[in-house]
């Protein structure tokens, strides 16, 4: 286990055929899904040379938050499918390891058994917003009492994408507990691998005066998760939010959207200048990746696939070695590249390489 590539060839070998499926999956075509690591491999660095690099330090601050090093999770849904303990797993990890777990409204595990397993672990809630507006005011309402640090809402998703996989090889009911939205008018869509995104569950009529009235309900940081261009982040600027994820989910909603990576400049062209900061999430699989997003502007960035094969190899254990995994790549591309803490990372570091050679 030297690389995620190992990680996720174990994941392949060893989770159930749909549910791997599932994990792995982007909608439609796929363009997307296969871009977000494309576009990352075009980006080449321009190494500084003969800079003192004996003492690397890697921490950042996330809206007020001492991290030991810009790596954190992003939301995945129905953890447990894994065969481990899921989200109380992953937030056990990220927790030792000083980083932030953004737990899915879909878990596996309520918000409250999430806190209760990682009591001093940075915690952010992501937010499906329902028709029914009581339920989403409830779920930020114990996510703040629970000690959770911001809530992060999904809008790239007013209806699921189309997942051809999960219709030609998933259709199986897990028959999963979602405990977070037990008891509300929320149903699982049966027969599908997928939590949710029946008609009655996500709000396909959302605007951005929902963010605005989300930013009402409780004093936790507003971010918005789904942003591929500086006209949305212009959006997202105007309705107050204080942070902006630069995601297409991990290619499953729009195929044909732009690469993260590739979309994160002219968000960050946007923000500069503000106190909205830019996260990435999407194909980030090295080292070399984190470093890329770094130098282009974005503060952290997030895995998603990468925490279900860490889960699949040896739960929290597993979790935490692909944190450790992309920490230690992460202070490499560094030390290699001149750089000795996260500040020396600038847009100058990189260049375009020629794409046919990937
Ligand atoms: C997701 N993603 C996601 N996003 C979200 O806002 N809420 C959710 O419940 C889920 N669920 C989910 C399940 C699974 C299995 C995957 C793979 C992804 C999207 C996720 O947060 C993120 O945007 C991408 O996964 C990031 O890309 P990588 O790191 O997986 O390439
Ligand atoms: C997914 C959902 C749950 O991507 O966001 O599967």
């Amino acid at each position: 286990m030297i690389s995620l590539d190992d990680f996720e060839k174990y994941a392949r070998d060893n989770l159930p055929k749909k549910v791997f499926n599932y994990v792995s999956n982007g909608a439609a075509d796929q363009q997307t899904l296969h871009d977000n690591r494309n576009a990352f491999k075009r980006l080449r660095i321009r190494p500084r040379v003969l800079r003192d690099v004996s003492k690397r330090d890697l921490s950042a601050t996330i809206i007020g938050q001492h991290v030991p090093f810009p790596i954190g999770i992003c939301p995945t849904a129905i953890q447990k499918l894994s065969g481990s303990d899921g989200e109380t797993a992953t937030a056990r990890a990220a927790s030792s390891m000083g980083t932030i777990m953004i737990l899915s409204t879909y878990a596996t595990c309520s918000i409250e058994e999430v806190a209760h397993a990682a009591p001093t672990g940075h915690l952010w809630l992501q937010m499906y917003l329902f028709t029914d507006r009581k339920l989403t005011a409830d779920l930020i309402h114990r996510a703040e009492r629970a000690g959770y640090k911001a809530i992060v809402v999904t809008i790239d998703s007013p209806i699921a994408g189309n997942r051809l996989n999960d219709e030609r090889y998933g259709g199986f009911n897990p028959a999963v507990r979602i405990p977070n939205v037990e008891g509300s008018s929320y149903r699982p869509v049966s027969g599908s691998v997928q939590p949710a995104y029946g008609p009655d569950e996500l709000s396909e009529s959302l605007t951005w005066s929902d963010i605005r009235w989300v930013k009402t309900l409780s004093s936790l940081p507003v971010i918005v998760k789904g942003i591929l261009s500086g006209d949305a982040a212009r959006e997202a600027l105007a309705a107050g939010v204080d942070g902006i994820l630069v995601s297409n989910h991990g290619g499953r909603q729009l195929d044909g959207v732009p690469a993260s990576i590739d979309a994160l400049a002219e968000v960050i062209a946007v923000t500069q200048g503000t106190n909205v900061e830019v996260y990435l999430d999407g194909g980030v699989r090295l080292g070399t990746d984190v470093l890329k997003a770094l130098a282009l502007g974005a503060r952290a960035v997030f895995i998603g696939r990468p925490v279900w094969w860490g889960l699949t190899y040896k739960g929290e254990e597993g979790v935490r070695k692909v944190l450790e995994l992309l920490r230690d790549e992460l202070s490499l591309a560094m030390a290699l590249s001149g750089c000795s803490s996260v500040g020396d990372l600038g847009p100058s570091m990189l260049t375009r390489g020629p794409s046919s050679n990937l």
